[in-house]
C-alpha cells in the first residue's frame, strides 16, 4: 500500500487534498498528516475521515528535524506532498520572520529527512519515491502587461515576504534536484477558493462579512487581478503531476479565470442574493453598500495569470470547475457549515485538538 506523508494537511488546500485522495483511492493508500496546527490548521476540516484505519494525524512542526526524521524512520514513506507553510500575504508584511522559518527552513528539514530516508549507498534514490513541493504563482511577481502570462520559464520576481519565502523554498527544492537528482516536482498554483478556506482570505472573508452585514474591505482601487481556481481542481492537479508528470519538472496550475477583486465581490453579492431563500433575514444585510475602499496592501501585486499549457499538454489536466459553479459550491458549503465558520472566527476550533487527543 502506498504511503503518503502530507504536511499542512489540516489547512485549507491540504485538507481538501486529503479528502480528494480518500475519495479517489479509498483504502488503496495510507495518509500520514503532519501539521503543527497553527492558527490556520483546523482538525475539524478532517472530522469525517479521522477514524479511517488508513489515516494518521501527527502534531509536529516541520522545522523540528528530529520529529520529522523519526516519522520517516518509523514509516516507509513513498510520497511526500508538502503543503505546510505560512500562507497569508498580509501577515507576512506584519511579521516576516515566521515565514522564513516555516517556509524556508521547514522545507529544508523536509528535503533532508526525505533524502536521508530514500538515498541509496550509491547516491541514487529508491525507485518510486517522490516529493512534491506545493508552491504559488506569486513567486513570478506581478504582470503589468494585460496580455502577459506566467510560464514555468518566467523569471522569479517575488515582492512580498511571503512570496520571497516561497521562492526561496522553490530554489531549495530545485537545488536538491540539480545537486542530488532528488526525485521531486514543484507546482506553482494560482489563487484557490472553496470549502475550509480560512476567512482571512478574500473570498471567505467577503462571504462571511456580507452575511453579517459587515464592511467588505477592498484594498486600493479594487482592480488587482487574481486567477481563481476551485480547490478540488488543484488537489486533482497535484495528484496528476505526481503520478503522470516528469520528475524534476515544474508545472504551473491555474484557473484561466482572471478577475478583478471588485468583480469577485459583486459576483459573491449577486450569488448570495440569488441563493438565500425568500424570507431569510440575511437577504436584507447583503448589500453593495457594504463595499468599503480601504488603504492598499503594501507592495500589492497588480495581476497574476497562469498559463497552464504545460500541465494540459503533458498531463491532460485542465480546470474543470467553472467559476460560476465553483462559487456556488463554495457558498453552499458555507451555508451548510455555519458552525465551522463560527468556531473559526471565535477561535473555538483550536480547542478541538485538545479534546480529541486529551492534551
Ligand atoms: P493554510 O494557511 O490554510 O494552511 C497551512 C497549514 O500548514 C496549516 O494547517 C498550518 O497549521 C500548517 N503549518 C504552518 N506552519 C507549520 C509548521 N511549521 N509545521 C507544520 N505545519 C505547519 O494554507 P493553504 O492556503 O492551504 O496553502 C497550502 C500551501 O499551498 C502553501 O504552501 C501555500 O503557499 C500554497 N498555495 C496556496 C494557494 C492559495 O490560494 N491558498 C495557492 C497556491 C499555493
Ligand atoms: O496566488 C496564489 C496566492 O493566493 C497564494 O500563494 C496565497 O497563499 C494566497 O493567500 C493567495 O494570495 P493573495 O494575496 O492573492 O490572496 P488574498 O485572498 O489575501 O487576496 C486576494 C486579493 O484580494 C488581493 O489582491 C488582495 C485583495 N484583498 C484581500 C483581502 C483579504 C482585498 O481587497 N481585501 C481583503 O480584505
Amino acid at each position: 500500500m502506498r504511503t503518503y506523508l502530507v504536511t499542512g494537511g489540516a489547512g485549507f488546500i491540504g485538507s481538501n487534498y486529503i479528502h480528494y485522495m480518500f475519495r479517489k483511492y479509498g483504502d488503496e493508500i495510507r495518509i500520514i498528516n503532519v501539521d503543527k496546527l497553527t492558527y490556520a490548521g483546523n482538525l475539524e476540516n478532517l472530522k469525517s475521515i479521522e477514524s479511517r484505519g488508513n489515516y494518521t494525524f501527527i502534531k509536529a512542526d516541520i522545522c523540528d528535524s528530529a520529529a520529522i526524521r523519526r516519522i520517516f524512520q518509523e514509516n516507509d514513506i513513498d510520497r511526500v506532498v508538502h503543503f505546510a507553510a505560512e500562507s497569508h500575504v498580509d501577515r507576512s508584511i506584519k511579521d516576516p520572520e515566521v515565514f522564513v522559518r516555516t517556509n524556508v527552513l521547514g522545507t529544508l528539514v523536509m528535503l533532508n529527512a526525505a533524502k536521508e530516508a530514500w538515498e541509496l549507498p550509491d547516491g541514487t534514490f529508491q525507485e518510486g519515491k517522490k516529493f512534491l513541493h506545493v508552491s504559488t504563482d506569486e513567486v513570478y511577481g506581478s504582470l503589468e502587461d494585460e496580455n502577459a502570462y506566467f510560464y514555468e520559464t518566467t523569471p522569479y520576481d517575488p515582492h512580498s515576504p511571503y512570496s520571497a519565502s516561497k521562492a526561496s523554498s522553490d530554489m531549495l527544492v530545485k537545488s536538491y534536484m540539480d545537486t542530488y537528482r532528488f526525485p521531486a516536482n514543484i507546482t506553482n498554483c494560482s489563487n484557490n477558493y472553496g470549502p475550509y478556506q480560512f476567512p482571512e482570505k478574500l473570498i471567505p472573508l467577503i462571504i462571511n462579512n456580507a452575511l453579517q452585514g459587515k464592511k467588505l474591505p477592498v484594498y486600493g482601487d479594487g482592480k488587482n487581478v487574481r486567477d481563481w481556481l476551485y480547490v478540488e481542481d488543484h488537489a486533482k492537479g497535484i495528484d496528476m503531476v505526481q503520478e503522470k508528470g516528469r520528475l524534476f519538472e515544474t508545472y504551473n496550475i491555474g484557473g484561466h479565470n482572471e478577475k478583478q477583486n471588485i468583480q469577485i465581490i459583486h459576483i459573491i453579492l449577486d450569488t448570495l442574493q440569488e441563493m438565500l431563500p425568500e424570507g431569510d433575514p440575511r437577504r436584507e444585510l447583503v448589500s453593495e453598500n457594504l463595499i468599503t475602499y480601504v488603504e492598499d496592501r503594501k507592495g500589492h501585486d497588480r495581476r497574476y495569470a497562469i498559463a497552464p499549457d504545460k500541465i494540459k499538454k503533458e498531463i491532460g489536466w485542465y480546470p474543470e470547475t467553472r467559476f460560476e459553479e465553483g462559487i456556488r459550491l463554495t457558498i453552499k458549503w458555507f451555508f451548510e457549515h455555519e458552525e465551522w465558520m463560527k468556531n473559526v472566527t471565535s477561535g473555538d476550533y483550536q480547542k478541538y485538538y485538545e479534546e480529541m487527543y486529551h492534551e
